[in-house]
């Protein structure tokens, strides 16, 4: 399993674009992707950059459709059915908006959700597995990840308050049961230990003042 995970890292890479980078941002309902986004866009436009903020599945006329089929879906799709639908939208995405915007100098691209979500939802949740998952992106342009990736680590108990305090309605995801959030948190975490020098875990139980601290810390050292 880990020679092949190994395997597999092998057909990945990170864009090469000067001065220009790729962000994420990970975790699931409630981890505060949307709230800490707008932190990363003031920080980042500050400094100067141009910042794109894009969210997945859709961010093209295309993968909006394809967004309104996944979350809209009366029907369970199949697990394939759906990683496949994510990975069209993914590759639509990349070829129109991620990496034309990143052949400027001075650009960020904030993803979110992207990859991870995709292993953690397809692969671990709905048990297509990690492997599967990571075999489906290999080719050009799935097998690009970002430089870095903010995995905002929350419990279920926090997503469920957050949500309720939120009062939407459910969505297609957020209606599942709590056995497929608890392999959900898994799959993040079992992503961050395949790639550690990609993702950086953060403790989003804590106030949003606290979590924009790390990732802007850690946004230094990334943009030096
Ligand atoms: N660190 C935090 N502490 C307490 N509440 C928070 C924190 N971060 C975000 N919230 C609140 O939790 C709710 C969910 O946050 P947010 O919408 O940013 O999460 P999200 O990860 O984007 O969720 P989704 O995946 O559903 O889009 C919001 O009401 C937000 O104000
Ligand atoms: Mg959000």
């Amino acid at each position: 399993m880990k020679n092949s995970i190994e395997y597999l890292k092998s057909f990945y890479r990170t864009p090469v674009t000067p001065e220009s980078f790729f962000l994420s941002l990970e975790g699931i309902e409630g981890s505060g992707k949307s709230t800490q986004i707008k932190h990363l866009e003031k920080i980042l436009t500050d400094k100067g950059y141009r910042v794109l903020t894009l969210r997945e599945p859709g961010g093209t006329e295309f993968g909006e459709k394809l967004r309104e089929a996944i979350l809209k879906s009366s029907t369970p799709l199949h697990p394939l059915a759906e990683c496949h639908l994510f990975l069209a939208s993914r590759a639509q995405l990349l070829e129109e908006k991620i990496l034309p915007f990143l052949l400027v100098p001075k650009s960020v691209v904030i993803l979110d959700r992207y990859i991870d979500s995709t292993m953690a939802y397809q692969g671990k949740a709905r048990h297509l597995g990690l492997e599967t998952v990571l075999e489906l992106h290999r080719h050009d342009p799935l097998n690009l990840l970002p430089h870095r990736t903010y995995f905002l680590d929350i419990t279920l108990e926090t997503s469920l308050d957050r949500q309720a305090k939120r009062g939407q309605e459910k969505d297609y995801f957020e209606s599942e049961k709590t056995e497929f959030y608890a392999n959900l948190i898994d799959g993040y975490k079992e992503m961050a230990r395949i790639f550690p020098e990609r993702i950086l875990t953060i403790d989003a139980s804590k106030t949003p003042e606290e979590v924009s601290q790390v990732m802007a810390l850690d946004l230094e050292k990334i943009l030096a």
